[in-house]
């Protein structure tokens, strides 16, 4: 039975991780993979997990089960931070369960919408890759629309469109903020005419918030996310600590709902907890109770702001760099100062990017994605030279 399977083509970004770490070149460049490095290429994890982990190796009673709705103090401690304001939960109607990175949240957002009777959802491309996959094993029909005009900025007449042309039982799938792979954001205006639509058409919001405080900052990078949840009746909302606590590999998520009401907030998150026991059950606990003993101690919090501030800083001063070299031969690098966060697409075909790998060592996403944090400001010259020779 087992030989109708066939093999599957390999995520292509972890074979690109293979490739990298099998080259001899010294210089090499990897703006592959998605996460942050520092100035020396480092990964490094927070002072304020590892002081937390500490606590927890000193503390933690117990390892015992926790339900699948996971640990609700890591769940409530994100809440001020998510959706901000002197009412963060909007009287209750917002709450929310644990999942195993945003990826699970995004898992349980787009079935929840499913099980609510939600048939298909709109969603800007390029997105996320798997954002696609999910929709796909979820069984919902994917519309996809125009995220990026030509200038760079967000396609929104492409948005407006699929809007309008939704009609009833549709979602759509919104970047909360540092768009993957675009980097191209919408302004508050934007987000407010956004909401406007929504209202207006009566689409369910799925908002995926990977990535708050790596673009302007913690207020600025939930705009969006705070516009919907104040403004509409209904919405999903799905978070990842992954990168804005730099735990990738610990899968720390959580899943939020908003409803009419607090109680209609608890059946529909009863459902969301049915759907994590058919899947895995519960979260994986260690991160998570990181995040929550960082949460509620003012000094760690601070210090997680802080770490995070300088990060965003990083990021921001190699797009600064980026975006003023004016000798990229065929590649307009202006754009990228006004993008956010961690990626940008770069427009260069197949050939041009095999030539960056074979004959300059730098390795990036078949889609011409790159990790803006995977340059430090000594190897911009060279990236930028680089381009210059396979697109001149
Ligand atoms: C837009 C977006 N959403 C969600 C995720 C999921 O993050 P994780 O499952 O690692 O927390 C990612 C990861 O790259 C992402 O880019």
């Amino acid at each position: 039975m087992l030989n109708k399977l066939q093999q599957q083509p390999a995520d292509a970004l972890l074979a690109l991780i293979k490739l990298f770490d099998a080259d001899p070149r010294p210089d090499k460049i990897d703006l592959g993979v998605g996460v942050y490095r520092t100035a020396t290429g480092a990964t490094p994890v927070f002072a304020c997990i590892k002081a937390a982990e500490q606590k927890l190796v000193d503390e933690q009673p117990t390892k015992a089960y926790l339900g699948p709705e996971g640990d609700m103090g890591f769940v409530h401690a994100l809440i001020p931070h998510i959706f901000g304001g002197t009412d963060p939960s909007q009287g209750g109607r917002i709450d929310g369960m644990q999942t195993p990175g945003g990826t699970g949240a995004v898992r349980i957002a787009v079935a929840m919408a499913k099980k609510a009777g939600v048939t298909k959802v709109l969603m800007g491309t390029p997105s996320w890759p798997n954002h696609a996959q999910i929709m796909a094993d979820t069984g919902v029909e994917l519309v996809g629309f125009n995220h990026a005009a030509a200038d760079g900025s967000a396609d929104l007449p492409a948005l407006r469109d699929a809007l309008r042309a939704a009609g009833p039982n549709t979602a759509v799938l919104l970047h909360g903020c540092c768009h993957n792979p675009t980097g191209i954001d919408y302004t508050p205006a934007q987000w407010d005419e956004i909401v406007d639509l929504l209202a207006e058409t009566g689409v369910l919001a799925i908002v995926d918030l990977a990535y708050q405080g790596l673009g302007l900052g913690m207020d600025e990078d939930a705009y969006g996310t705070r516009a919907v949840v104040a403004r509409l009746p209904e919405a999903l909302i799905a978070y990842s600590c992954d990168k804005n606590f730099g735990l990738y590999r610990d899968r720390v998520g959580a899943f939020y709902a908003l409803t009419s009401d607090a109680a209609q907030t608890q059946a529909a998150l009863s459902n969301g907890h049915a759907l994590a026991r058919a899947n895995w059950s519960m979260p994986p606990d260690h991160g998570a109770s990181a995040v929550r003993l960082a949460l509620t101690d003012a000094a760690l919090t601070q210090n997680w702001v802080d770490e995070l501030a300088s990060m965003r800083a990083r990021i921001r001063q190699v797009r600064e760099k980026l975006a003023a070299s004016s000798n990229a031969g065929g590649v307009n690098l202006v754009p990228l100062g006004g993008q956010q966060g961690m990626f940008a697409m770069l427009p260069l075909n197949a050939a041009q990017i095999a030539s960056l790998r074979a004959d300059h060592a730098i390795y990036m996403a078949g889609s011409g994605r790159i990790n803006i944090a995977g340059l430090t400001m000594g190897k911009i010259d060279k990236f930028v030279s680089a381009l210059a020779a396979v697109s001149a």
